[in-house]
């Protein structure tokens, strides 16, 4: 590994890696704007000019390998006044509209004028060449010709990630612009992340413009829920509600990238859909419950007959749970779990799977599921007395035909989850929980890896944490543990599950831990 001397400190660092990575290893910042660590080098904005000893010019550290001996100095004058003439020239033509800009607070061009450049420009605000602003380019993203430095990071991606090619660079001189190519729209399915990776405000997500100022925004890490790739996401929320989601670097998952359509599906997660109070339902009307009145009646119900169905969004927490109520503490009732997705999911061969449940091999791992057409015939066979349905929908499991017979067969139908929805509507006890973006938990991905997701901001109203409400309903029907946490949960059913054997919430970490292979 080559030795390499940044700013008077010596480090060790793989082959391979730029002048960028290496400083990055030391804590120090060289600021770029062409640069990504995800995309090939273009070497254009010349933002990252460091001195390297026995070499006359200034290089380009986005450029440079290391190799030993190297010795870099990025903070001398001769440096400053370079990135200084770099900025004063990316922001000849710049319109200055920061106040109105959806990118001010996360702008590198701000940052980096606050660092380094502080002059008044030189080139009245009449005489900057105008481009296009306000171009509506795709479903989600819009384009501001004039705010666009040029580092076409947004094109490699397009070339690069997902050899779509919609965008690249017209005309010359000071009126070259970043546009779509003829008859093109900016519409493949990972067209968001072109809006993360644009330094500056140029390309602005349409859903997310003029909804928040980024620095009132507090960021929460998390695993994005709309299918089983389980991408590392961090949740951006206010006072309880998300305004976006954004991909978070797991080289072993995602990188740096996420899909539009688990971009978007932050709006499942809030709005009239979801139930805020635990109702009962008796002969004539639905009534508004407490949770003592909940948890003294359903413990009851379930000791008359026992089974339940878990779906896929559950937690492996929760499942756990389930797995100990049913299987252990109500003496081996039926617990099926299930995996359900539309029969024409999107996938590819990239980040989308069509399996759209994020949970379904921490099921599998648990030894919970079972196949869909092994659920419909269980529960469309015979009558029972009790069913407790957590974390879904039975209705386009069953069809609204086999859920209305299903409600014909079972006597009391019990159902918890973090919205509305036919089966909420048809039982006589519904219990609100947490979504997703409420709880403390894990989900396996697709490739066996469990991974954390958190609590961001309370339940809304009275809705609880699901694994609080199994783990209160557990202690009602004679379980001896008393868990205060789901990281509690957790411990213990690391301790039982030889599959996640040796797992913690700190051994988890921001980056998940792969599952033990155990046959199962
Ligand atoms: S639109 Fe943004 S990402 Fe694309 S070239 Fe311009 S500044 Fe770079
Ligand atoms: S690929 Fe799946 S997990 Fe990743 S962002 Fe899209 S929907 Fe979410
Ligand atoms: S980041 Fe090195 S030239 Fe742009």
């Amino acid at each position: 590994m080559p030795k390499v001397e940044i700013d008077g400190r010596q480090v060790e660092v793989e082959e391979g890696l730029n002048v960028i990575q290496a400083a990055e290893r030391l804590g120090i910042e060289i600021p770029h704007y062409c640069y990504h660590p995800g995309l090939s080098i273009a070497g254009n904005c010349r933002m990252c000019l460091v001195e390297i000893d026995k070499v006359p010019k200034l290089q380009i550290a986005c450029n440079t390998r290391v190799s030993e001996g190297l010795v870099v100095r990025t903070q001398t004058e001769r440096v400053r006044r370079a990135r200084q003439a770099v900025l004063e020239f990316l922001l000849v033509n710049h319109p200055i509209d920061c106040p109105v800009c959806d990118q001010a607070g996360e702008c590198k061009l701000q940052d980096y004028y606050m660092d380094y450049d502080l002059e008044p420009s030189r080139v009245p605000l009449e005489e900057k060449v105008h481009k296009g602003k306000a171009l509506d380019i795709g479903p989600l993203v819009m384009l501001d010709q004039e705010r666009c430095i040029l580092c076409t990071r947004c094109v490699r991606f397009c070339d690069e990630v997902t050899k779509t090619g919609e965008l690249g660079l017209f005309e010359r001189g000071d009126h070259v612009t970043i546009d779509l190519f003829p008859g093109r729209r900016l519409d493949n399915p990972y067209s968001g992340n072109v809006v993360d990776i644009c330094p500056v405000g140029a390309l602005t997500s349409k859903d997310f413009r003029f909804r928040a100022r980024v620095w009132y925004l507090q960021r929460t890490p998390s695993v994005c829920p709309t299918c089983a790739t389980g991408c590392n996401i961090d949740i951006h929320h206010l006072r309880g509600r998300i305004y976006r989601f954004r991909p978070r670097y797991n080289p072993d998952v995602n990188t740096w990238w996420m899909c539009d359509e688990g971009r978007l599906g932050y709006r499942a997660y809030q709005g009239e859909q979801r139930i805020l109070e635990p109702f009962r339902r008796d002969a004539e009307s639905v009534l508004r419950c407490d949770w003592e009145t909940v948890l003294a009646e359903v413990p009851r119900l379930l000791r008359e007959g026992a089974e339940a169905v878990v779906f896929a969004r559950a937690t492996n927490e929760e499942a756990y749970l389930l797995r100990e109520i049913f299987g252990k503490l109500l003496g081996g009732g039926n617990l099926h779990g299930v995996s359900w997705s539309p029969e024409n999911a999107s996938r590819d061969d990239f980040l989308r799977d069509a399996d759209k449940n994020p949970n379904t091999r921490g099921l599998a791992a648990l030894g919970v599921l079972v196949p869909v057409e092994a659920l419909r015939r269980a529960l469309l066979e015979g009558r029972r007395d009790v069913l407790f349905v957590f974390g879904g929908d039975l209705e386009p499991v069953l069809g609204p035909e086999g859920l209305r017979e299903l409600r014909r067969k079972t006597r009391v139908l019990v159902a918890a989850d973090f919205r509305g929805h036919a089966t909420l509507a048809q039982a006589d006890w519904a219990l609100p929980v947490a979504s997703f973006a409420e709880t403390d938990g894990t989900f396996t991905n697709r490739g066996g890896r469990v991974q954390r997701i958190r609590e961001a901001f309370p339940p809304p109203g009275n809705a609880r944490p699901g694994w609080w409400v199994l783990a209160r309903i557990a202690e009602r029907l004679g379980s001896p543990k008393r868990f205060a946490t789901a990281e509690e949960v957790f411990a213990e059913l690391a301790a039982a599950e030889p599959a996640f054997s040796g797992m913690s919430y700190a051994t988890v970490g921001e980056r998940g831990c792969p599952l033990a292979a155990v046959d199962r």
